[in-house]
């Protein structure tokens, strides 16, 4: 993963955790409601993937696991995974693109609120990607995929050459050479694997993404209702379809892109589409970026415009990250695909404890603030979640207090420590189990492998019923808090 160049060296510390009676009284702790989003405490475990679908997007037995994890620390809410809404092939990501997946997230709605005790709001993030693939091998590459086009015949001097005499003389150049002759879009193909983007406009299935795509979220949003859901979080962040669309580098010419008044039109359509087909109860709201960070991408300016937009259509919610794209993401290695994480804009989305004078700790704080009062200024009152870097109570309290978010996200803090809620709001704050921002799960999450914490997966593996990833090595979840250790990594009966 990309790090700061400073690679300033930063530890998370706890500060002073809270009395119960203290934390009785906190912001934190405080319940909110606001027109259909009713939350027990301001606390938000964010939608995080794991990796534990089959590779047909089902439910399984780890999955539920890892949820009933979440769920035992009784956060205010819990989002589900990003989880596709169309009926494809996509590796062991979830999938609500058929009712035949149905049966396996009416047992995760079951799970999760027989372990909270009712307590903790279950969203699902819904989410559209367009296809990528590996990076090819440079001669299956240079031999079958390249379309040979005239400018390339010319450039090689192959003048009426066979067409695979023109693929031979390719063969023979270098990555350099390549770059001199190849279009820049089949140069990328070629050292990061082809990539559909929404400004495809000449391939059908792009240029029809304004008519599919609401039917496809409202589809799967009902879905989602009908499994026992309390709502829908619209996937419009990162690297993805509807973050694409919203991107200033979308210059789509259909009235789907170029103004911002283009970009964000598709986003409300699919909005508006799921709000017409889910009950009037079912929360929807969307996760979006404050801003893309990545060179030519949306600054605060059009996010701010686009978070009033959404307030005005009446999104319940509006969480938010950062940046996250594949435009600044490394080159992935022959027969891998590109991670969308793995760039500066990627560190933006989950800084890790190597970091610059800003810190890790907070990075999307103030952006968020600034989206914040422009959905106010706008006269909505609608709930900003905020996420990055947050694991302390002081932190998360001092957010509120401010007025800069209405709802405290935890991704990486609450993997480290699902019981990070319950131990704060216990008045045993001094036992969380802190996360150090290693980015450790990140990578497995990168190689597609089970998610897991370091600072827990090694612990007390024999323990009777613990369950284990496919190699053996780690446990797929957080030991259980005996209340009264300091650390839950040696707590375990
Ligand atoms: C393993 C892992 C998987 C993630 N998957 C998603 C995802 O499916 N959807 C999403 O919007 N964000 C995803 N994120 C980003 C987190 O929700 C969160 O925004 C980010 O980690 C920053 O918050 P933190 O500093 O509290 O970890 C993921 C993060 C991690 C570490
Ligand atoms: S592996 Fe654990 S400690 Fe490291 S960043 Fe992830 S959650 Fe935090």
């Amino acid at each position: 993963m990309w790090k700061p160049a400073a690679r300033i060296r930063y530890s998370a510390t706890g500060g002073r955790w809270p009395t119960e009676e203290e934390a009785r009284q906190s912001r934190l702790f405080a319940p909110l409601a606001y027109r259909r989003l009713r939350l027990s405490q301001r606390t938000w475990v964010p939608a995080m993937v794991p990796w534990r679908a089959t590779e047909d997007g089902e439910v399984t037995g780890d999955v539920l696991d890892w949820y009933r994890r979440f769920a035992e620390g009784r956060p205010g809410a819990i989002v589900v995974e990003a989880t596709g809404v169309r009926d494809v092939p996509s590796g062991p990501l979830l999938r609500i693109g058929h009712d035949r997946y149905l049966p396996g997230l009416k047992k995760l709605v079951e799970v999760v609120r027989e372990a909270s005790g009712g307590e903790t709001r279950l969203f699902i993030q819904i989410i559209d990607f367009l296809t990528i693939r590996r990076r090819p091998e440079k001669t299956k590459f240079l031999k079958r995929f390249l379309t040979v086009t005239d400018e390339v015949r010319e450039a090689v001097g192959a003048g009426d050459l066979s067409e695979e005499a023109v693929r031979d003389r390719l063969c023979e150049l270098d990555e350099n050479e390549l770059r001199e002759i190849l279009s820049p879009r089949d140069f990328e193909s070629l050292t990061r694997g082809y990539r559909q983007r929404v400004t495809d406009v000449e391939l059908e299935e792009i240029r029809a993404l304004p008519e599919t795509l609401p039917d496809l979220f409202a589809a799967a949003a009902r879905r989602a209702e009908l499994a026992g859901f309390d709502g829908v979080e619209l996937h419009y962040a990162h690297a993805y379809t509807m973050a694409s669309f919203l991107s200033a580098l979308n210059t789509r010419r259909d009235g789907y892109g170029g103004t911002r008044e283009g970009r964000v039109r598709l986003p409300l359509e699919v909005f508006a589409a799921v709000r017409e087909r889910v009950g009037e109860g079912f929360v929807c709201g969307c996760r979006m970026l404050t801003e893309d960070c990545i060179d030519g991408g949306s600054s605060l300016a059009d996010t701010r415009y686009f978070a009033e937009r959404f307030a005005a259509a009446g999104m319940d919610f509006i969480s938010l990250s950062r940046g996250g794209k594949f435009e600044d993401a490394k080159d992935p290695k022959v027969g891998q695909a590109i991670y969308p994480y793995t760039g500066r804009s990627g560190y933006e989305c989950m800084p890790g404890y190597l970091s610059d004078d800003f810190g890790p700790f907070g990075r999307n704080v103030e952006p968020g603030a600034a989206i914040r009062a422009a959905v106010r200024q706008a006269g909505f009152d609608t709930p900003v979640v905020t996420a990055g870097g947050i694991h302390s109570f002081e932190q998360a309290e001092q957010i509120l207090a401010d007025g800069q978010a209405d709802v405290i996200a935890l991704a990486r803090q609450s993997l480290a420590d699902p019981d990070w809620f319950t131990k704060v709001r216990s008045g045993r704050g001094d036992e969380v189990r802190l996360c150090e921002y290693t980015n450790y799960c990140e990578g497995l999450d990168t190689k597609h492998k089970m998610v897991t914490c370091q600072l827990w997966d090694r612990v007390d593996l024999d323990e009777p019923g613990v369950k284990l990833t496919p190699d053996g090595k780690r446990r797929t979840t957080a030991p259980r808090w005996k209340p009264g250790r300091s650390d839950g990594a040696d707590t375990v009966e």
